[in-house]
C-alpha cells in the first residue's frame, strides 16, 4: 500500500466541522513518528490528529463532548469499502421502520424533497439508536457529511444552506422562500456511492484508534487510556462555546434533540485554567515520561481582555504535573474565502493562535 502522508487522503473531508485544525498541523508535529507510538487527543473534534496517527501506522485515542463530532471522528479510524458502504445503506432504506413519523413543519418540506426527507428518516432512525464500528461509522460520518450544504461542488441532500454549521429553521426558511429555492430532487443511493467511492478511494492503514465521548476534565473517560507517547490537541478557545448549537441538524440525525456544549467553565478566564489544568493533569497520568504535548490555541475576536498564551500557560502551571514547555510559535492561516451565502458564521476568524509545544519531564 503506498501512502502520501504529505497529503490529505479524501477521507479527511468526510464531513465539515466548524473549529477543526488542518491535517497538516497533526502531520508537521508527526514527522519523526514511528509505528508503535501511541497517539492521545483530549479534543479531538472531528478526529484530525486521529486521522494523522492513523497515516503514520499510530494507535490513537480522542475523547470528544458533541455527538457530532464523535461521530465523525470515529469514521477517521474505521475501515470500510465502498460496496461494503453501499450495501449497508440499501439495506438500512429497505429495512428500518419506515413507521416513524415525518416531520410536517414547513421547514422540513422545504429543506429536503419528500422521497430525501423520507430516506433521511430511516437513516435517522437506524443511527439513533445504533452505529455499529466499521462499516455504519463511515456511511452514518458520510451521511452527515452530505446531509447539509450549499450544493455547488459537491451533491448534498438539503435545500442550498452552509455547510459546516446551520442556522436556525426560521433564519432557513426565510432566505428559501425569498430566493424561492427548491430542494433537490435526488437519488439518495447515487449520492452515497460516488461520495463512499471518493472517500475511501485511498486505502489507509488499519490502526488501533479509539474515540470515547465525554468530557476530558473528569477521570472517567481516562480509565482505558495508557502509555501515551503523543498529545496533540487544540482546546476550546476561550469565549467559543457554540459547538452542539451550530450543529443542530446533524445533531438532529443523530436522534440528540439537544446535546452538551463545551463542558469546560467558561465563566472566567481563571476558573477555564483550573478546568484546562485537570486535563493537562489527566493526560500526564496516561504518558510515559518524555511525552511530547503540542497544543494550538489562540482567541476569539471581541473577547476582551484576554491573552490566550498566558491562558494557556497559566493553566499549564497550574496544573503542576511536570509537562515543561520547550518552544511556542505563532500561527498563520490563509485568509478565509467570502461567504458565498448570506447568513452569519457562528464565530468569526479567531485571532493570535499559536502552537505550544512541552515534554513531560517526572
Ligand atoms: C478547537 S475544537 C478541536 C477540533 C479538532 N482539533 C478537530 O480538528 O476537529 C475543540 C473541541 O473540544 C470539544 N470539547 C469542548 N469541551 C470538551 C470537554 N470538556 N471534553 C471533551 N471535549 C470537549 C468541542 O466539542 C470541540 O470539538
Amino acid at each position: 500500500m503506498s501512502l502520501n502522508v504529505e497529503s490529505a487522503p479524501p477521507l479527511d473531508a468526510i464531513c465539515p466541522y466548524f473549529t477543526r485544525f488542518p491535517l497538516s498541523f497533526p502531520m508537521t508535529y508527526l514527522r519523526d513518528a514511528v509505528p508503535g507510538e501511541y497517539l492521545f487527543d483530549p479534543f479531538c473534534g472531528c478526529g484530525t490528529s486521529l486521522l494523522a496517527a492513523r497515516l503514520k501506522g499510530l494507535s490513537c485515542a480522542g475523547i470528544e463532548t458533541n455527538p457530532v463530532a464523535v461521530a465523525i471522528a470515529r469514521a477517521k479510524a474505521a475501515l470500510a469499502t465502498p460496496e461494503a458502504v453501499m450495501a449497508r445503506a440499501a439495506a438500512l432504506l429497505a429495512t428500518s421502520d419506515a413507521r416513524e413519523k415525518l416531520p410536517e413543519d414547513p421547514f422540513w418540506q422545504h429543506c429536503f424533497s419528500p422521497e430525501v426527507l423520507h430516506a433521511v428518516c430511516r437513516f435517522r432512525t437506524h443511527f439513533s439508536k445504533t452505529i455499529t464500528p466499521g462499516t455504519d461509522q463511515v456511511l452514518c460520518a458520510l451521511l452527515l457529511g452530505v446531509l447539509h450544504g450549499p450544493n455547488d461542488s459537491m451533491p448534498c441532500l438539503s435545500n442550498k444552506m452552509p455547510a459546516s454549521y446551520a442556522p436556525s429553521q426560521e433564519a432557513l426558511l426565510a432566505y428559501w422562500t425569498a430566493n424561492r429555492l427548491s430542494p433537490p430532487e435526488i437519488n439518495v443511493l447515487e449520492v452515497i456511492e460516488k461520495r463512499a467511492h471518493y472517500l475511501l478511494s485511498t486505502p489507509l492503514n488499519k490502526v488501533n484508534g479509539h474515540v470515547i465521548q465525554g468530557d476530558s476534565s473528569k477521570q472517567a473517560p481516562y480509565r482505558s487510556l495508557g502509555g501515551v507517547d503523543r498529545v496533540i490537541t487544540s482546546p476550546p478557545y476561550f469565549g467559543l462555546n457554540s459547538f452542539i448549537h451550530d450543529q443542530w441538524l446533524r445533531n438532529w440525525f443523530l436522534g440528540n434533540s439537544k446535546g452538551t456544549d463545551c463542558l469546560l467553565d467558561q465563566t472566567d478566564t481563571e476558573t477555564y485554567a483550573r478546568d484546562l489544568a485537570r486535563v493537562w493533569r489527566q493526560c500526564a497520568s496516561v504518558c510515559r515520561p518524555g511525552a511530547t504535548l503540542v497544543i494550538r490555541f489562540g482567541g476569539v475576536p471581541g473577547v476582551q481582555g484576554v491573552v490566550p498564551r498566558t491562558l494557556l500557560e497559566d493553566s499549564l502551571a497550574l496544573a503542576d504535573s511536570g509537562w515543561k514547555t520547550l518552544r511556542c510559535k505563532p500561527v498563520f492561516r490563509k485568509r478565509n474565502a467570502p461567504p458565498t451565502l448570506p447568513f452569519r458564521p457562528p464565530a468569526a476568524r479567531p485571532c493570535n493562535e499559536f502552537e505550544l509545544c512541552g515534554r513531560l519531564e517526572t
